[in-house]
C-alpha cells in the first residue's frame, strides 16, 4: 500500500528556499510513496478555548483530520530568531490537541533545517526536536540535515537544487527516512 509522507514547510515565503529543498527530496522518494504538502499557513493561532469552550475552527478539523492520515511527517523549516517560526509551532501545537487527541503521535518524522546563513538552521532543527519528543514522534537521527550556505546550490529562478553534491545528500536522507518507516 503507498504511504504518504505530509511535507510541513516553516515558511510561507514565495520563494523559500525550504519548499525548493522540499520539493527535491520529495522527487527523491522510491515508488510506493508519495509526497503531500499540507497547508499549515491558514490556521489561526491556537488558543484553548477553541477546544475547551469552542467552535473548533474548521481549519483544525480539516488539519487534523489530514495529519492523522499520513504515515510520516517531513518538517523542512528555515530557523527564526535561532528557533522554529512560528507558523511551524503553531501547527504542531493545533494537531497536537485537544488533549489526549495528539494526532502526531507514534508518527516517524524527519527534520531538514535551512539557511543562508553558515549554521544551517541548527537552532531551529534542535529546538523542533525537542517539540517531537514530547509528541512521540520517533524522529530521523541520522543523517542530521543542517543545510546551510542554501542559497549557493539553489537555482531561484527554476526553483530547483543546482548541486550533485546536495542531490545525493538529500537521497540519503530519503533513504534513511523510508528505513526508519519501515521499521514502524
Ligand atoms: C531569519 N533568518 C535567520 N537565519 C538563520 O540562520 N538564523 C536565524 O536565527 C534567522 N532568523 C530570522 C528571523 C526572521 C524573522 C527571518 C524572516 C529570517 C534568515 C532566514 O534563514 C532566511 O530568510 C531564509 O531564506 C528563510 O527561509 P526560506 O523562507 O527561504 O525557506
Amino acid at each position: 500500500m503507498t504511504k504518504t509522507i505530509g511535507i510541513f514547510l516553516g515558511s510561507l515565503r514565495q520563494g523559500s528556499y525550504s519548499r525548493i529543498i522540499a520539493q527535491e527530496l520529495a522527487k527523491l522518494l522510491p515508488a510506493g510513496y508519495v509526497a503531500k504538502f499540507i497547508e499549515i499557513g491558514n490556521l489561526p493561532l491556537y488558543n484553548q478555548d477553541f477546544d475547551d469552550v469552542g467552535p473548533v475552527p474548521d481549519e483544525y478539523i480539516k488539519f487534523r483530520a489530514e495529519v492523522k492520515q499520513l504515515d510520516a511527517a517531513l518538517f523542512v523549516t528555515p530557523e527564526y530568531n535561532r528557533s522554529v517560526p512560528a507558523v511551524l509551532k503553531n501547527a504542531l501545537d493545533v494537531a497536537s490537541r485537544p488533549y489526549g487527541a495528539n494526532v502526531w503521535d507514534g508518527k516517524p518524522a524527519a527534520i531538514i533545517s535551512v539557511s543562508p546563513g553558515a549554521m544551517g538552521g541548527f537552532g531551529a532543527n534542535h529546538h523542533l526536536r525537542q517539540a517531537l519528543v514530547f509528541l512521540n514522534m520517533p524522529t530521523l537521527q541520522q543523517p542530521e540535515a543542517y543545510l546551510g550556505h542554501v542559497d549557493q546550490f539553489i537555482d531561484e529562478d527554476k526553483g530547483e537544487v543546482n548541486n550533485q553534491g546536495t542531490k545525493d545528500f538529500l537521497q540519503s536522507i530519503a533513504d534513511a527516512f523510508v528505513q526508519l518507516i519501515e521499521r514502524y
